[in-house]
Formats: structure tokens, sequence, C-alpha cells
């Protein structure tokens, strides 16, 4: 197998900066892709949590003023990654929320922050550093959507490019009037360009002008061609389904392996199961629930917004109550959200557990200690929490749309007759739905023996970045191949 090079662009990657699966997926991939002979280079923006984690950094280009002030691409193996960084001070000197200032709302200048990302990846795929021409520049989302315009648009070597969607409801529009600071020519304001209703958009520039497109799930894939779910840009991709596809996402098995997981109080696997029971009781006593071996444990992990329908399952809670069940829930966003939770769990102290913030730890004791992993997501481009579950043994209850129509077989009477199933899928994604489904799995629960083989099943499904990553590796050739002849 011949080595293959691709210049994956992308404004955060785990466990520098994560504001959500992007990062998870960016991190994960490359190694992956590794076994299927592709090297992968990852330019990320040089945060201060980035620029501080750098082992032996090298500076590899400069730039005497981009956007504003001096620049540098610095290169550095850390953490398993091939990273390039971009290290600009004036820019992404910042620390927290890569995206969010501290008053809450986007930085002002996250059109040039991220106009530079997008040019410096199209400066290292056309070879600005010695030694270095990958054969395909791979952008993720809006921040990196530029990255396949520069190179459109530019002069000197092209190497393919990929634009990959992880969720369409983030698309980057900024004022026309700003076309000349960041640096695209007149031209680009067209519509089969970077134009988006009156504006520029990143990630209409990266959809419209990429050599493919894909996106995080063949059903999302199929899902963003409608009126319904494609956000403004249904038209565009309908035009360019010929180059769009959907490919799975997986899970890092090393950071997400229960055998092995350092963050766990006890771990199992899918032969010892013992284990689970401990850690549920751990679990419990962190969040205040009662600590009822037999109560069935239903758990969230997740940003708390309408996408992921946080506000469907707060209404639901008095059904959950009833059924004796409980709720151990971990996540943050819209403060409306989170109130509703805070004052759930209040009102049913010892049935539901909260806890708001961000933890890295929790969310591995969740994955581990509850009994079933809630997703009622409105939209869900793949998701990554309810592949987790099945890894953990936590049984998912999800809505049917996007990657969650596409990773869990709902365990309905036909399927279980036929030893098949591993979670519980429901639709539409509203709260009779969502309550209905919450009884379907405490009937589940009910029969122990049939949960523990469910739980068998969900344990032994193939949650890896193996097959992902052989269809991406079979991607890019595909495109290297057809732009050489
Ligand atoms: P999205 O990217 O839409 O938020 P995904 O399911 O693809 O959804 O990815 C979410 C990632 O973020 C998962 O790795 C999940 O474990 C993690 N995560 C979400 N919320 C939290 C939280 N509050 N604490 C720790 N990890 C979280
Ligand atoms: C986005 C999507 C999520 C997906 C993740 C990684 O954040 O909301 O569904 O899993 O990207 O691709």
């Amino acid at each position: 197998m011949s080595t293959f090079s691709v210049l994956s662009v992308a404004s955060e990657v785990f466990p520098f900066v994560k504001t959500g699966g992007l990062a998870d997926v960016v991190a994960a991939l490359p190694p992956a892709l590794a076994r299927e002979g592709v090297t992968v280079h990852t330019l990320v923006p040089g945060y201060p949590a980035v620029i501080d984690a750098l082992i032996d950094a090298t500076t590899v280009h400069r730039y005497a003023d981009l956007h504003g002030g001096p620049a540098r691409v610095l290169s550095s193996r850390t953490a398993g990654l091939e990273l390039f960084v971009l290290d600009a001070p004036h820019l992404f000197g910042r620390p927290g929320n890569p995206y969010i200032g501290p008053d809450g709302k986007d930085w002002p200048d996250n059109a040039l922050r991220f106009a530079a990302l997008g040019l410096v990846g199209a400066d290292l795929g056309r070879g600005a550093v010695a030694g270095y021409s990958p054969d395909v520049v791979h952008a993720h989302d809006w921040q990196a959507g530029l990255a396949p315009a520069f190179l459109h648009y530019g002069e000197g070597r092209r190497p393919g490019t990929v634009m990959t969607v992880h969720n369409l409801s983030f698309q980057g529009q900024f004022p026309k009037t700003l076309l000349g600071a960041i640096g695209l020519p007149p031209h680009a304001f067209s519509v089969d360009g970077a134009e988006y209703y009156g504006m520029i958009g990143y990630l209409k520039a990266g959809i419209a002008l990429a050599d493919r497109i894909t996106t995080v799930s063949p059903t999302y894939a199929a899902e963003i061609r409608s009126l319904e779910h494609g956000m403004g840009m249904d038209g565009l991709l309908r035009e360019r389904a010929n180059v769009l596809s959907g490919i799975l996402n997986g899970i890092d098995d090393v950071t997400w392996n229960p055998a092995t997981d350092t963050l766990l109080p006890f771990r199992f696997d899918a032969r010892r199961r013992k284990a689970r029971a401990a850690n549920k009781d751990a679990l419990q006593a962190r969040l205040g629930l009662a600590q009822d071996p037999d109560a069935l444990v239903f758990g969230v992990v997740s940003r708390l917004t309408w996408q992921k329908g946080m506000d469907l399952l707060i209404d639901a809670l008095p059904l959950l109550q009833a059924h004796g069940a409980q709720l151990a829930l971990l996540g943050s966003g819209d403060a409306k959200i989170e109130q509703g939770f805070v004052a759930a769990a209040q009102a049913y102290r010892g049935r539901v557990g909260v806890e708001i913030g961000y933890d890295e730890s929790l969310a591995h004791l969740m994955q581990a200690g509850t009994d079933a992993l809630l997703v009622p997501s409105r939209f869900e481009p793949c998701g990554l929490t309810q592949l987790c579950a099945l890894r953990y043994g936590a049984i998912p209850v999800v809505a049917r749309v996007g990657g969650l129509a596409d990773t869990v077989i709902d365990a309905n009477e036909m399927a279980l007759a036929a030893n098949t199933g591993t979670g519980v899928v429901f639709a539409p994604a509203s709260l009779d739905a969502l309550g209905a489904a919450i009884e379907r799995t405490v009937a589940l629960w009910r029969d122990r023996a049939l949960w523990r083989r469910l739980q068998g099943r969900a344990m032994a499904t193939d949650v890896s970045w193996a097959r992902p990553a052989a269809r991406f590796a079979e991607l890019y050739r595909a495109l290297a191949t057809s732009r050489d002849a």
C-alpha cells in the first residue's frame, strides 16, 4: 500500500480543546487512518491550551502579517498526533471557549480568526512548508470551510479537497464587506462560490468548492438534502449529491474501553459485567441519587440544547418518575434548560441527579454506571455518546434521526425474537414518543435475562474507527486518482 498524505484542518482537537464531538473525531481519525496507510497532519489554531501542551515544537513557516499581526506555523508531534499549530497570538491567544468570549458572545473577529485558519490550511496544502505536500486537504466544519475556497481561487499546486459537515446548523456567516479583509478575491462572492444569502458563508464556500463532501452518517447525508433538515443548504447539497457521502463516526477505542479505563472506579468488559453494579452505586452516590440497584437509571451526557431534545426530557420527567426510574444527567448549555434540570433535581430529590458543567471523568462514569442512555435529539448528524454507551453496556434510547438511526438497532418484538436489537429507537422526537420509549425501556428492564442479552449485543457492536477509516482512505484515494486522470 503506497502511503498517502492528508492535511486535516479543524478548530478543535481532543484532548486540548473540545466543545463537542468534532474534537473527538479530529483526534481519533488520524491513528485509524495510519493503519490504512494514510498519514495525517492536523492543523489547529494555537489557543493557549494547545501551545502549552506542545512537545519540541519547531517553527516551519512564518507570516509577517496575518490578518493584523505576525504569525507562525509550529510543527510538533504531541499526544500521538502530527500537529501543525497556527501560532497567531492576536487571533488565538485567548483562553477558554474557542469561539465565545467572556461576555458570552462570539468573538467579534471570528471571521478573521477562521479565515486565517483556512488560509494557512490552503498554504500548507500548496506546499508552503519545505518537504511537505499533502495529497488531500480535509476541512472540518465552517471554521475550516475557507481552506477549499482559498485553494480554489488561489494559484499554484492544488491538492484534492474534502469538506466534512459535522453539523449543518453552524454555518459561519459574515458580512460581505469583510471579503477583502479575509483575503478572498471579489469574484469569490458569487452564487457558486462563497456568497450565501448576501453574506459570506464559510461552510457554504466549503460545500460549494470542495471536490468531495462528507457528513458523519448516511442518514444525515440523506436528511440534509431535504427542505426540512437542509437549513438553507439543501438546494446546493442536492446539486452536489454526486460528491456527497455519509461516513459514520467511530469512537476512540483506547480512550473508551471499559476494561482499561483509568477514569472508572471499577473496570469491566462484556464477559465480566458485575463491576457495572459497583459503578452504578458510585454514580448514584456522586449525584445524590437513592442507592437502589433495582432502580433503572437513565443517563444523559450532552450539550443542553434544543438540538438534543433536552426540553422534551424535562417534560418527560414525571413519567420517568411514575415508573420508578432515576435520571442521572451531566451537561451544560442553554441557561433555561440548565435551570429546568436543576429545579427537577430539587423537586425529585434522590430520583433526579444533575451535574451542570463539563467533566470528562464523570462522562465515563455515566457510561459505566447508568443502565440506559437517553439521546432524544431532534436532529443528530452522528452522535458519539450512543456509541460510547453501546461499548459500555448502557442501553441507548435514541430518536430515529441522523447517525442515531444508523448506529442503534431497535429491540422491537421481532428483533428480540430473532436475537437482535441493541437499544430502543423512537420517532418522532416528541414528548409522546419519548414517553413511549421510556415505557418500552422499563418493560425490557423488568426481564433481567432479556436485558442482559440486549446488553451483550450492545457491547459486541463494532463502534471503532476501523470501518469508517477504511472508507475515508478509499475516498481519498479515489479522489486523487480522479484528479490524476
Ligand atoms: P455534539 O458534538 O453534538 O455535542 P456528540 O455526541 O457527537 O455531540 O459528542 C459529544 C462529546 O462531548 C462526547 O464525547 C461526549 O462524551 C462529550 N460531552 C458532552 N457533554 C459533556 C459534558 N458535560 N462533560 C463531559 N463530556 C461531555
Ligand atoms: C457534531 C454533531 C454530532 C457529531 C459530531 C462529530 O457536533 O452534532 O452529531 O457526532 O459533530 O461528528
